[in-house]
């Protein structure tokens, strides 16, 4: 089987790739990237939309995959505005001084500033749309928000989310320790059992 993969996020692609190794699965890289509006209201709609329009445009079957951080004393931002979080008027627009990821960052940490409920959690949902016929999963992983940013890897808000039971950042642990206790790796890994009816080690 062969599926598009309906993001130009280079570092979620580099995940899914990983998290889809052995399954029997192709991933396809798009031909060319759409700009799709992320106009719903949930991350179940913005993977729909995204895997829906692939689809339509290119007429094999996409896989699309929503995300972000949620957290609660927050009212649940940055949520579904995750990777947009900096320029929202919610919470006062942040400027970008080296890139976009450090500007989301900054603002998250000014928000949580003097907070005491730092719980947060990641969210995926990971849709595959045939035109007549499609899944999806979600997972999801909870924790907390750090202070300050640790740690290289990983990509968006990884430097500043503790994982429960670790004491590291998700930015300083191996890939291989994030794909295990991820939100994405726990939401592919349902995908692939409903449909490749196995479980897939990692
Ligand atoms: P999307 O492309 O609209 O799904 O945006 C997802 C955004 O959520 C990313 O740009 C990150 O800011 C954040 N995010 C999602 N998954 C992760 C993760 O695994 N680590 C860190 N940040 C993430």
């Amino acid at each position: 089987m062969r599926l598009l993969v309906a993001t130009s996020n280079r570092s979620k692609r580099a995940e899914l790739e990983r998290l889809f190794q052995g399954s029997g699965i192709e991933l396809l890289v798009p031909p060319r990237e759409l700009s799709v509006e992320e106009s719903g209201e949930s991350f179940f709609q913005n993977a729909y939309l995204k895997a829906r329009a692939y689809y339509e445009t290119f007429g094999v079957p996409a896989l699309a995959e929503d995300s972000g951080l949620v957290v609660p004393a927050l009212g649940g931002y940055p949520g579904i505005y995750s990777s947009r979080f900096y320029q929202l008027e919610w919470g006062g627009v942040e400027k970008v001084e080296t890139s976009e990821k450090e500007a989301n960052i900054k603002k998250l940490l000014r928000l949580m500033e003097g907070v005491h409920d730092r719980r947060a959690y990641f969210h995926s949902c990971v849709v595959l749309y045939m035109g007549n016929a499609g899944l999806w999963a979600e997972g999801r992983c909870d924790g907390e928000v750090l202070a300050e940013a640790r740690g290289e890897g990983g990509f968006g808000y990884d430097p500043v989310f503790r994982p429960e039971g670790h004491q590291r950042s998700m930015a300083e642990l191996s890939p291989e320790e994030k794909d295990r206790i991820s939100h994405r790796g726990k939401a592919v890994r349902r995908l692939l059992k409903v449909l490749c009816g196995k479980s897939l080690e990692i």
